[in-house]
Protein backbone atom coordinates (compact mmCIF):
# COMPACT_ATOMS: atom_id res chain seq x y z
CA UNK A 1 0.00 0.00 0.00
CA UNK A 2 2.05 3.79 -0.92
CA UNK A 3 1.76 6.06 1.64
CA UNK A 4 -0.75 8.80 1.93
CA UNK A 5 1.83 11.73 1.69
CA UNK A 6 -1.07 14.73 2.35
CA UNK A 7 -3.43 14.96 4.77
CA UNK A 8 -6.67 14.45 2.67
CA UNK A 9 -8.49 12.46 5.96
CA UNK A 10 -11.53 14.79 7.24
CA UNK A 11 -10.15 15.50 10.92
CA UNK A 12 -13.64 14.94 12.36
CA UNK A 13 -13.35 11.63 10.83
CA UNK A 14 -9.77 10.18 11.73
CA UNK A 15 -10.24 8.13 14.75
CA UNK A 16 -13.79 7.98 14.96
CA UNK A 17 -14.90 4.44 16.10
CA UNK A 18 -17.72 3.17 14.29
CA UNK A 19 -20.93 1.98 15.61
CA UNK A 20 -20.57 -1.52 16.58
CA UNK A 21 -23.59 -3.19 16.73
CA UNK A 22 -24.70 -6.47 19.00
CA UNK A 23 -22.60 -9.97 17.38
CA UNK A 24 -24.89 -12.15 15.48
CA UNK A 25 -24.77 -15.80 17.12
CA UNK A 26 -22.52 -16.57 14.36
CA UNK A 27 -19.35 -14.42 16.05
CA UNK A 28 -19.67 -16.20 19.42
CA UNK A 29 -17.93 -19.37 20.72
CA UNK A 30 -19.05 -21.40 23.43
CA UNK A 31 -19.29 -25.05 24.75
CA UNK A 32 -23.00 -24.10 25.37
CA UNK A 33 -25.33 -26.46 23.30
CA UNK A 34 -28.41 -24.32 22.91
CA UNK A 35 -27.65 -20.50 22.25
CA UNK A 36 -30.00 -17.86 23.52
CA UNK A 37 -29.59 -14.71 21.85
CA UNK A 38 -30.63 -12.10 24.25
CA UNK A 39 -28.29 -9.25 23.28
CA UNK A 40 -30.06 -7.13 20.73
CA UNK A 41 -34.18 -6.39 21.44
CA UNK A 42 -35.09 -8.96 18.44
CA UNK A 43 -38.78 -10.09 18.86
CA UNK A 44 -38.68 -13.39 20.50
CA UNK A 45 -41.95 -14.98 18.65
CA UNK A 46 -40.25 -14.28 15.21
CA UNK A 47 -41.47 -12.31 12.06
CA UNK A 48 -44.77 -10.81 11.90
CA UNK A 49 -46.75 -14.04 9.90
CA UNK A 50 -47.98 -11.56 7.48
CA UNK A 51 -44.69 -10.12 6.73
CA UNK A 52 -43.33 -13.59 5.81
CA UNK A 53 -46.07 -14.91 3.35
CA UNK A 54 -46.07 -11.10 1.75
CA UNK A 55 -41.99 -12.14 1.32
CA UNK A 56 -42.87 -15.37 -0.02
CA UNK A 57 -44.82 -14.31 -2.28
CA UNK A 58 -43.03 -11.11 -3.66
CA UNK A 59 -39.48 -13.37 -4.13
CA UNK A 60 -39.78 -13.99 -7.54
CA UNK A 61 -39.50 -10.00 -8.46
CA UNK A 62 -35.78 -10.28 -7.06
CA UNK A 63 -34.83 -9.71 -10.75
CA UNK A 64 -36.79 -6.31 -10.64
CA UNK A 65 -35.71 -2.96 -9.10
CA UNK A 66 -38.34 -1.93 -6.04
CA UNK A 67 -40.48 0.74 -6.35
CA UNK A 68 -38.27 4.17 -6.73
CA UNK A 69 -39.65 5.93 -3.69
CA UNK A 70 -41.38 4.92 -0.22
CA UNK A 71 -44.54 6.54 -1.89
CA UNK A 72 -46.57 2.88 -1.09
CA UNK A 73 -45.14 2.33 1.85
CA UNK A 74 -46.10 6.14 3.02
CA UNK A 75 -49.63 5.07 1.68
CA UNK A 76 -49.75 2.07 3.70
CA UNK A 77 -48.64 4.11 7.23
CA UNK A 78 -51.09 6.74 6.35
CA UNK A 79 -53.73 4.19 6.64
CA UNK A 80 -52.38 2.60 9.56
CA UNK A 81 -52.30 6.21 11.47
CA UNK A 82 -56.21 6.08 10.33
CA UNK A 83 -55.22 9.36 8.47
CA UNK A 84 -54.59 11.47 11.23
CA UNK A 85 -51.37 11.97 9.35
CA UNK A 86 -51.02 12.47 5.55
CA UNK A 87 -48.88 10.61 3.37
CA UNK A 88 -46.80 13.39 3.07
CA UNK A 89 -45.71 13.49 6.86
CA UNK A 90 -44.16 9.99 6.22
CA UNK A 91 -40.90 8.96 5.41
CA UNK A 92 -39.60 5.30 4.91
CA UNK A 93 -36.13 4.44 5.02
CA UNK A 94 -33.28 0.98 5.26
CA UNK A 95 -33.83 1.05 9.13
CA UNK A 96 -34.30 3.43 12.28
CA UNK A 97 -30.53 4.17 12.33
CA UNK A 98 -31.03 4.76 8.33
CA UNK A 99 -33.28 7.56 9.63
CA UNK A 100 -30.99 8.86 12.13
CA UNK A 101 -28.42 8.95 10.16
CA UNK A 102 -30.55 10.64 7.25
CA UNK A 103 -32.02 13.47 9.48
CA UNK A 104 -29.02 14.12 10.91
CA UNK A 105 -27.43 14.65 7.50
CA UNK A 106 -30.32 16.73 6.64
CA UNK A 107 -29.83 19.06 9.24
CA UNK A 108 -26.15 18.65 11.05
CA UNK A 109 -22.43 19.78 9.56
CA UNK A 110 -19.41 21.46 10.60
CA UNK A 111 -20.20 23.88 13.73
CA UNK A 112 -23.48 22.69 14.06
CA UNK A 113 -24.91 20.73 17.52
CA UNK A 114 -26.99 18.02 18.53
CA UNK A 115 -28.42 16.81 22.11
CA UNK A 116 -29.09 13.65 23.27
CA UNK A 117 -28.94 11.81 26.79
CA UNK A 118 -26.75 8.97 27.94
CA UNK A 119 -27.01 6.91 29.01
CA UNK A 120 -28.55 6.27 25.64
CA UNK A 121 -28.12 4.70 22.17
CA UNK A 122 -24.85 5.55 20.55
CA UNK A 123 -25.85 6.36 17.23
CA UNK A 124 -26.66 9.79 17.62
CA UNK A 125 -23.63 10.63 19.03
CA UNK A 126 -21.77 8.86 16.50
CA UNK A 127 -23.59 9.99 12.69
CA UNK A 128 -23.79 13.36 14.46
CA UNK A 129 -20.07 13.30 14.40
CA UNK A 130 -19.66 11.68 11.31
CA UNK A 131 -20.95 14.84 9.80
CA UNK A 132 -18.86 17.21 11.79
CA UNK A 133 -21.37 18.08 13.88
CA UNK A 134 -20.87 17.46 17.65
CA UNK A 135 -23.52 15.87 20.32
CA UNK A 136 -23.46 17.43 23.71
CA UNK A 137 -24.48 14.70 26.46
CA UNK A 138 -27.18 15.88 29.20
CA UNK A 139 -27.04 12.80 31.19
CA UNK A 140 -30.07 11.51 32.56
CA UNK A 141 -30.51 12.15 36.21
CA UNK A 142 -30.61 10.03 39.24
CA UNK A 143 -31.09 6.65 40.30
CA UNK A 144 -33.88 6.38 38.66
CA UNK A 145 -32.42 8.07 35.13
CA UNK A 146 -35.34 10.96 34.78
CA UNK A 147 -34.47 13.35 31.92
CA UNK A 148 -32.92 16.46 32.57
CA UNK A 149 -35.00 18.95 31.03
CA UNK A 150 -33.96 21.92 32.58
CA UNK A 151 -30.49 20.96 31.39
CA UNK A 152 -31.42 19.85 28.01
CA UNK A 153 -33.13 23.27 27.30
CA UNK A 154 -29.98 25.23 28.74
CA UNK A 155 -27.93 23.17 26.63
CA UNK A 156 -29.58 25.18 23.48
CA UNK A 157 -27.72 27.25 21.94
CA UNK A 158 -27.76 28.93 18.06
CA UNK A 159 -25.72 26.23 16.81
CA UNK A 160 -28.35 23.66 17.74
CA UNK A 161 -30.51 22.03 15.52
CA UNK A 162 -31.56 18.27 17.04
CA UNK A 163 -33.03 16.95 20.18
CA UNK A 164 -32.62 13.26 20.61
CA UNK A 165 -35.75 12.29 23.18
CA UNK A 166 -35.48 7.84 23.40
CA UNK A 167 -38.98 6.89 24.82
CA UNK A 168 -38.53 4.01 25.73
CA UNK A 169 -34.94 4.77 26.27
CA UNK A 170 -32.33 2.00 25.46
CA UNK A 171 -30.63 0.75 27.72
CA UNK A 172 -32.40 1.76 30.70
CA UNK A 173 -36.03 0.57 29.60
CA UNK A 174 -37.35 4.54 30.81
CA UNK A 175 -39.93 6.36 29.58
CA UNK A 176 -40.35 10.81 28.85
CA UNK A 177 -43.67 11.00 30.49
CA UNK A 178 -46.52 12.90 28.85
CA UNK A 179 -46.05 16.11 31.26
CA UNK A 180 -42.48 16.48 30.46
CA UNK A 181 -42.77 16.15 26.82
CA UNK A 182 -45.35 18.72 26.69
CA UNK A 183 -43.19 21.18 28.71
CA UNK A 184 -40.19 19.89 26.36
CA UNK A 185 -42.39 20.94 23.55
CA UNK A 186 -43.96 23.69 24.54
CA UNK A 187 -40.13 25.73 25.19
CA UNK A 188 -38.56 24.76 22.18
CA UNK A 189 -36.93 27.01 20.08
CA UNK A 190 -37.62 27.73 16.21
CA UNK A 191 -34.79 26.62 15.13
CA UNK A 192 -34.63 23.03 16.99
CA UNK A 193 -36.53 20.10 15.85
CA UNK A 194 -37.18 17.41 18.59
CA UNK A 195 -36.83 13.84 17.35
CA UNK A 196 -38.65 11.09 19.90
CA UNK A 197 -37.26 7.39 19.38
CA UNK A 198 -40.50 5.45 19.69
CA UNK A 199 -39.03 2.46 18.59
CA UNK A 200 -39.69 0.36 21.40
CA UNK A 201 -43.37 2.08 21.96
CA UNK A 202 -45.22 -1.47 21.51
CA UNK A 203 -44.25 -2.47 25.00
CA UNK A 204 -44.88 0.00 26.91
CA UNK A 205 -47.83 -0.22 30.07
CA UNK A 206 -47.48 3.14 32.05
CA UNK A 207 -50.31 5.37 31.28
CA UNK A 208 -48.20 8.60 31.68
CA UNK A 209 -46.63 7.46 28.36
CA UNK A 210 -46.87 9.44 24.33
CA UNK A 211 -45.24 9.26 21.46
CA UNK A 212 -44.74 11.71 19.02
CA UNK A 213 -47.83 11.72 17.17
CA UNK A 214 -50.13 14.73 19.27
CA UNK A 215 -47.19 16.84 19.27
CA UNK A 216 -47.28 16.48 15.47
CA UNK A 217 -50.75 16.24 14.70
CA UNK A 218 -50.62 20.18 17.15
CA UNK A 219 -48.02 21.31 14.22
CA UNK A 220 -45.09 21.39 16.32
CA UNK A 221 -41.35 20.59 15.18
CA UNK A 222 -41.78 17.05 16.55
CA UNK A 223 -41.21 13.86 14.58
CA UNK A 224 -42.00 10.35 15.60
CA UNK A 225 -38.75 8.03 14.71
CA UNK A 226 -39.78 3.75 14.19
CA UNK A 227 -38.61 0.58 13.63
CA UNK A 228 -39.72 -2.67 12.03
CA UNK A 229 -37.24 -4.21 13.86
CA UNK A 230 -38.79 -4.55 17.56
CA UNK A 231 -42.33 -5.33 17.75
CA UNK A 232 -42.69 -6.33 13.95
CA UNK A 233 -39.88 -8.71 14.01
CA UNK A 234 -37.85 -7.80 10.90
CA UNK A 235 -34.59 -6.63 11.77
CA UNK A 236 -33.35 -8.50 9.27
CA UNK A 237 -34.93 -6.87 6.51
CA UNK A 238 -33.48 -3.77 7.81
CA UNK A 239 -36.70 -1.01 7.54
CA UNK A 240 -38.05 1.97 9.48
CA UNK A 241 -39.70 5.41 9.25
CA UNK A 242 -40.55 8.67 10.66
CA UNK A 243 -43.22 10.95 10.65
CA UNK A 244 -43.34 14.76 11.14
CA UNK A 245 -44.13 18.33 9.69
CA UNK A 246 -44.51 17.96 5.98
CA UNK A 247 -42.12 20.73 5.46
CA UNK A 248 -39.47 19.10 7.33
CA UNK A 249 -40.14 15.63 6.16
CA UNK A 250 -40.23 17.16 2.76
CA UNK A 251 -36.81 18.83 2.80
CA UNK A 252 -35.07 15.07 4.73
CA UNK A 253 -36.66 13.60 2.11
CA UNK A 254 -34.55 15.35 -0.68
CA UNK A 255 -31.81 12.92 0.50
CA UNK A 256 -33.33 9.90 -0.14
CA UNK A 257 -32.03 7.37 -2.84
CA UNK A 258 -33.66 6.00 -6.10
CA UNK A 259 -34.43 2.48 -5.01
CA UNK A 260 -32.98 2.62 -1.35
CA UNK A 261 -35.75 -0.09 0.19
CA UNK A 262 -35.42 -3.35 -0.99
CA UNK A 263 -38.57 -4.79 -2.61
CA UNK A 264 -39.05 -7.90 0.49
CA UNK A 265 -38.57 -4.94 3.23
CA UNK A 266 -41.36 -3.01 1.31
CA UNK A 267 -43.53 -5.74 0.76
CA UNK A 268 -43.08 -7.07 4.21
CA UNK A 269 -43.24 -3.91 6.25
CA UNK A 270 -46.24 -3.01 4.01
CA UNK A 271 -47.77 -6.28 5.47
CA UNK A 272 -46.70 -5.88 9.24
CA UNK A 273 -48.39 -2.79 9.84
CA UNK A 274 -51.46 -4.52 9.46
CA UNK A 275 -50.84 -7.27 11.08
CA UNK A 276 -52.70 -6.69 14.47
CA UNK A 277 -52.39 -10.24 15.90
CA UNK A 278 -49.00 -10.49 15.57
CA UNK A 279 -48.38 -7.56 17.37
CA UNK A 280 -51.01 -7.96 20.32
CA UNK A 281 -49.18 -11.39 20.71
CA UNK A 282 -45.87 -9.97 20.46
CA UNK A 283 -46.96 -7.33 23.59
CA UNK A 284 -48.97 -9.35 26.01
CA UNK A 285 -45.88 -12.17 25.55
CA UNK A 286 -43.61 -9.28 26.41
CA UNK A 287 -45.45 -8.22 29.23
CA UNK A 288 -46.24 -11.05 30.77
CA UNK A 289 -42.75 -12.57 30.98
CA UNK A 290 -41.29 -9.12 32.45
CA UNK A 291 -43.99 -9.79 34.95
CA UNK A 292 -42.39 -13.13 35.35
CA UNK A 293 -38.80 -11.63 35.66
CA UNK A 294 -39.61 -8.99 38.06
CA UNK A 295 -40.77 -11.89 40.19
CA UNK A 296 -37.65 -13.69 40.21
CA UNK A 297 -35.41 -10.97 39.94
CA UNK A 298 -37.25 -9.62 43.16
CA UNK A 299 -35.73 -12.84 45.21
CA UNK A 300 -32.23 -12.47 43.65
CA UNK A 301 -29.03 -10.16 44.67
CA UNK A 302 -28.80 -8.16 41.86
CA UNK A 303 -29.72 -4.61 41.03
CA UNK A 304 -32.11 -4.05 37.88
CA UNK A 305 -34.12 -1.17 36.92
CA UNK A 306 -38.44 -1.42 35.66
CA UNK A 307 -38.66 -1.48 32.11
CA UNK A 308 -41.25 -0.25 29.36
CA UNK A 309 -39.26 -1.59 26.33
CA UNK A 310 -38.41 -5.62 25.42
CA UNK A 311 -35.40 -5.39 27.20
CA UNK A 312 -34.39 -5.39 31.24
CA UNK A 313 -30.87 -3.29 32.31
CA UNK A 314 -29.19 -4.73 35.38
CA UNK A 315 -26.00 -4.03 37.55
CA UNK A 316 -23.99 -7.16 38.42
CA UNK A 317 -21.68 -6.88 41.15
CA UNK A 318 -18.94 -8.15 38.91
CA UNK A 319 -17.39 -6.51 35.92
CA UNK A 320 -19.52 -6.47 33.25
CA UNK A 321 -17.33 -8.31 30.57
CA UNK A 322 -17.27 -11.47 33.39
CA UNK A 323 -20.76 -11.47 33.76
CA UNK A 324 -21.26 -11.53 29.42
CA UNK A 325 -18.58 -13.91 29.65
CA UNK A 326 -20.11 -16.11 32.12
CA UNK A 327 -23.47 -15.84 30.97
CA UNK A 328 -21.75 -17.05 27.14
CA UNK A 329 -21.12 -20.30 29.09
CA UNK A 330 -24.50 -20.89 29.59
CA UNK A 331 -25.72 -20.34 26.36
CA UNK A 332 -26.80 -16.96 26.73
CA UNK A 333 -25.63 -13.91 24.59
CA UNK A 334 -26.49 -10.49 26.57
CA UNK A 335 -25.22 -7.13 25.89
CA UNK A 336 -22.92 -5.39 28.46
CA UNK A 337 -23.99 -1.18 27.75
CA UNK A 338 -20.90 0.69 29.35
CA UNK A 339 -20.19 2.14 25.75
CA UNK A 340 -23.62 3.46 26.17
CA UNK A 341 -22.73 5.34 29.05
CA UNK A 342 -23.80 2.70 31.74
CA UNK A 343 -20.79 1.62 33.21
CA UNK A 344 -21.04 -1.93 34.51
CA UNK A 345 -24.35 -2.11 32.84
CA UNK A 346 -25.78 -5.58 30.78
CA UNK A 347 -28.98 -5.22 29.04
CA UNK A 348 -30.59 -8.18 28.78
CA UNK A 349 -34.06 -9.02 26.00
CA UNK A 350 -37.12 -10.18 27.29
CA UNK A 351 -36.75 -13.25 25.34
CA UNK A 352 -38.55 -16.77 24.91
CA UNK A 353 -40.34 -18.55 28.16
CA UNK A 354 -37.59 -20.93 27.73
CA UNK A 355 -34.52 -18.13 27.05
CA UNK A 356 -36.46 -16.31 30.04
CA UNK A 357 -35.93 -19.20 32.36
CA UNK A 358 -32.83 -20.19 31.18
CA UNK A 359 -31.38 -16.80 32.15
CA UNK A 360 -33.08 -16.68 35.45
CA UNK A 361 -31.19 -20.60 36.31
CA UNK A 362 -27.90 -18.71 34.77
CA UNK A 363 -28.18 -15.82 37.26
CA UNK A 364 -29.27 -18.16 40.10
CA UNK A 365 -25.65 -19.53 39.00
CA UNK A 366 -23.23 -17.00 38.37
CA UNK A 367 -24.58 -14.69 41.60
CA UNK A 368 -24.72 -18.04 44.14
CA UNK A 369 -21.68 -19.18 43.64
C1 LIG B 1 -33.39 3.34 20.58
C2 LIG B 1 -33.17 2.75 19.23
N1 LIG B 1 -33.41 3.51 18.16
C3 LIG B 1 -33.26 3.04 16.91
C4 LIG B 1 -32.83 1.75 16.69
C5 LIG B 1 -32.62 1.33 15.28
O1 LIG B 1 -33.22 0.17 14.92
P1 LIG B 1 -33.05 -0.36 13.42
O2 LIG B 1 -31.87 0.31 12.82
O3 LIG B 1 -32.87 -1.83 13.57
O4 LIG B 1 -34.33 0.00 12.74
C6 LIG B 1 -32.55 0.92 17.78
C7 LIG B 1 -32.06 -0.45 17.60
O5 LIG B 1 -31.68 -1.16 18.48
C8 LIG B 1 -32.72 1.44 19.10
O6 LIG B 1 -32.48 0.70 20.18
Amino acid sequence: MPEIKINIFKDYLSGTPAYVGGKSKHEIFTSAEKIYKLSSNENALGSSPKAIEAIRANVHLLNEYPDRTDERLRQALARFYDQKLSESQFIATPSGSEMIDLTIRAFMGEGLECIASNPSFQPYFMFAKNHGAHTIDVPLTNENYSLDIEGILSAINDNTRLIFITSPNNPTGTIVTKHEMDYLVSQLPDHVILIVDEVYHHFVNDDDYTTALRYVRDGNQVIGLNSFSKAYGLAGMRIGYAYGPEEIIKYIRQLSKPFLMNTLAIEAAAAAITDTDFIDKTRSHVLSERAYLYDELDRLPIHYWKSQGNFILYKPEMPEKDFEAAMLQEGLMVRPVGGFGAPGCIRVTIGSKAANRAFIRALHKILMT
